[in-house]
């Protein structure tokens, strides 16, 4: 089949403005839209930037607007599209180029949650032990891939004047370690996420869980956060 695509090109270097460029490219049914992007760059034009890695959902590296969505162009494949497809770097995220974005401050706001995790007690003879029902509190967070999907289709972190809300995947991770029975900080933890740019920066708008590419719960446990503060605060 033939696979059309409409492509965000912009080189800061050379190009005044960004401007969208036409490409065809002859795929099988089959085929990723990840192939497509490939082919163009090898077969048609090497100076079409974009982040990939493994091809197989694993990490993270290429995620993209796609059609409008947020979504990784190796999870797509192109028989799912009819006509002209629409494919744009990730929004919130300043344009280094093409489709490549400058994801520093999306790792800037994972680091501020603390994402490890925290022990007092002396650290045991084997491993800190942990049972299948305590893992399976947190099991789904742990999928988790960081492709800034969620947070680049938040409308929060969309908005310039509440751009500094750190997210939903920060939160995700948040809410891997405050419900993961090994860590000891909780305290610090609930200090740190009880604030207007953390956990209540979420507006429930559940743009983040609509988009994950690993079906991740975000809105809910974002939610989870927020009771356990609340509960933690309010003593119930
Ligand atoms: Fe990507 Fe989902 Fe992790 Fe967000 S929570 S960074 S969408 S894998
Ligand atoms: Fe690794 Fe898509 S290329 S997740």
């Amino acid at each position: 089949m033939l696979v059309r695509l409409k492509i965000f090109r912009y080189d800061p270097e050379k190009d005044e403005k960004p401007y969208y460029q036409a490409y065809e490219v002859e795929a099988d049914s089959m085929d990723r839209l990840l192939d497509c992007l490939n082919r163009i760059r090898w077969e048609q034009d090497p100076t079409f930037s974009f982040r990939m890695s493994c091809g197989h959902g694993v990490c993270g590296s290429d995620g993209m607007r796609i059609n409008g969505i947020c979504g990784l162009a190796c999870q797509q494949l192109v028989r799912g599209f009819k006509g002209e497809v629409l494919i744009e770097p990730l929004p919130v995220f300043r344009v280094i180029k093409d489709l490549v974005v400058d994801l520093d401050p999306f790792f800037e706001k994972y680091s501020s949650i603390r994402p490890y995790l925290i022990t007092k007690s002396s650290p045991p003879d084997t491993e800190r032990r942990q049972s299948p029902e305590q893992h399976s509190q947190f099991e789904e967070a742990l999928r988790c891939i960081l492709c800034a999907c969620c947070t680049a289709s938040c409308p929060v972190n969309q908005n310039q004047e509440t751009k500094d809300y750190v997210g939903p995947a920060a939160l995700v991770r948040a809410f891997r370690y405050l419900f993961d029975s090994r860590d000891e900080g909780e305290e610090e933890r609930i200090n740190l996420l009880d604030q207007k740019q953390m956990v209540w920066g979420c507006q429930t708008l559940w743009k983040c869980t609509e988009v994950c590419p690993k079906e991740i719960p975000i809105t809910n446990q974002i939610g989870q956060i927020k009771r356990r503060i609340y509960e933690k605060k309010h003593g119930r």
